[in-house]
């Protein structure tokens, strides 16, 4: 089960943007791009660096840490296998960006 959880507006998430959102705990990245909203768990699966601050080439986010790469719509490394990053269902509803998140993770809002 999951459940959907209010994470501030659209506005504050301008094409080019990311934004770093609190839910019960965890957190978690939102992109902006070219007007796709992308959310990413905030812990690499390599080692738990924090990507908040990754560089993004197109849909590519880099891990700070190491470099490894992560593909923010699948959460797939390029090429086959490899670790895969946590993704969220995300959308945009009344100017208002909601996230999908496992009911375990889901007790609170940002
Ligand atoms: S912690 Fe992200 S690549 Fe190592």
């Amino acid at each position: 089960m999951s459940r959907e959880v209010a994470v501030g507006t659209l506005d504050e998430l301008a094409p080019g943007q990311r934004k770093l959102v609190f839910v019960d705990g965890r957190s978690i990245v939102l992109f902006n791009i070219a007007g796709e909203i992308h959310a990413v768990d905030n812990s690499c699966p390599h080692n738990g660096a924090s990507l908040a601050s990754g560089a993004l080439e197109g849909c590519m986010l880099r891990c700070p840490a190491h470099g490894l790469r992560f593909d923010v719509r699948t959460g797939c490394m390029p090429g086959a296998g490899g670790l895969s990053l946590t993704t969220f269902p995300v959308r945009a509803e009344g100017g208002k960006l909601v996230v999908s998140v496992a009911d375990s993770a889901a007790s609170s809002q940002a």
